[in-house]
């Protein structure tokens, strides 16, 4: 449904933007003529012509305002290309993109300009989980709906509608997974290190609350827990940081997104420690992004929990239901898959009494991957 709407817009939007673009080229022609001219028709053609511009930009594309969290991982690259590929004018959609380079002063600032832009829509993808009341109270104020993906708004519900993942459930089916794998293989968890994300986004708070709740029920010790912010380079200080202060103490390593991972792995490999299948080291990470699950298949991550970036056309189904004065989902989770390096040790695993299957990755599943 949403595809055949998708091409009705496009098909709309091409017609109706030229005729409308030739109409406001004609009269700012005829405006230019008069008010050289001189003659007591420029103020009336000029009015004309700014009645036009605004009906152009008004009337045709909607504008929507995005405050993206920055560009720090794979997982961003991929939500922002998802935003831009729907949010074209080819779909009936103007986009205001901001980069907020995981800057919080800077995000509320991109929404504050949004208003002043009126912009028909606002997505936010919260960089952290507090600090919203009083810009959300002002896009209420201001008649702009908003829409929050990716991460939670924790400290207000003054939003139309939220379109992201559980990353509670992300936590537990991790810690659910390294349960069974151990057992499964005979492996004694010996410590744990864990390299969080973003300190105070929602995706920390949650993956964080729900490995650790699994850890407690199964007594294992996490050594340490230290913020990598969801890079790159952000994991690999951590990870080298783990070597030294924690060498010989530790068999499991659990980044909170694959970027994280990805320097973690660079760390180990400086510091001589084996990971992935047949490792030392058990190495567990979320996001799924297509370079990760090419590390699962190769057997450098033994599992990865997917968080899935593609919310756009979930938003722009809501943006249409609004338009068409139709009631919307307020709350919308994305469908995620867990990945796994080893085909014949486990396909299942039970998180809070339910049976969840482990996906095997093949060669299909990385090409259509993000
Ligand atoms: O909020 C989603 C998280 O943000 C992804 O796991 C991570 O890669 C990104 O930076």
């Amino acid at each position: 449904m949403l595809a055949l709407a998708m091409v009705a817009s496009l098909a709309a939007c091409s017609s109706s933007s030229s005729s409308s673009s030739d109409t406001t080229a004609a009269e700012t022609e005829a405006a230019t003529t008069a008010a050289e001219d001189g003659s007591e028709e420029a103020t009336e053609a000029a009015d004309e012509t700014e009645a036009a511009d605004s009906t152009a930009s008004d009337g045709e594309l909607i504008t929507v305002g995005f405050a993206q969290v920055g560009h720090e991982s794979d997982w961003r690259t991929a939500s922002t290309q998802s935003c831009q590929d729907v949010f074209c004018e080819e779909n009936g959609y103007e986009l205001v993109f901001v980069d907020c380079d995981q800057d919080s002063a800077a995000q509320l600032d991109a929404v504050r300009n949004f208003i002043e832009q009126d912009v028909d829509y606002i997505i936010i993808d919260p960089i952290v989980s507090t600090g919203w009341d009083t810009v959300l109270t002002e896009c209420e104020e201001a008649g702009i709906p908003v829409i929050v993906i990716d991460r939670t708004i924790d400290d207000s519900d003054n939003y139309t509608a939220w379109v992201g993942s559980d990353f509670t459930a992300e936590g537990y089916a991790a810690g659910e997974w390294l349960n069974a794998y151990a057992e499964a293989k005979g492996i004694e968890i010996s410590g744990i290190l864990v390299i969080e994300g973003t300190t105070g986004s929602s995706t920390q708070l949650g993956r964080t609350e729900g490995f650790e709740e699994i850890a407690e029920n199964y007594g294992w010790t996490i050594l340490d827990s230290q913020d990598g912010d969801f890079t790159e380079a952000g994991g690999q200080e951590v990870m080298e940081s783990y070597c030294q202060s924690y060498s010989g103490q530790f068999n499991v390593v659990v980044c909170q997104n694959d970027n994280e991972a990805f320097g973690a792995m660079t760390a180990m490999d400086a510091a001589g420690i084996s990971y992935g299948v047949d490792g030392d080291v058990i190495l567990i990470s979320f996001d799924a992004c297509t370079a990760g699950l090419e590390y699962v298949q190769a057997g450098s991550i033994n599992a990865d929990f997917e968080c899935n970036p593609l919310a756009a056309p979930f938003v722009a189904e809501i943006i249409e239901a609004l338009e068409a004065g139709e009631e919307v989902e307020s709350t919308v989770y994305m469908t995620e898959h867990w990945y796994v390096a080893e085909e014949d040790v486990l396909t299942t695993i039970t998180v809070n009494g339910e049976e969840q299957e482990l996906t095997y990755v093949t060669d299909e599943i990385i090409e259509e991957q993000y």
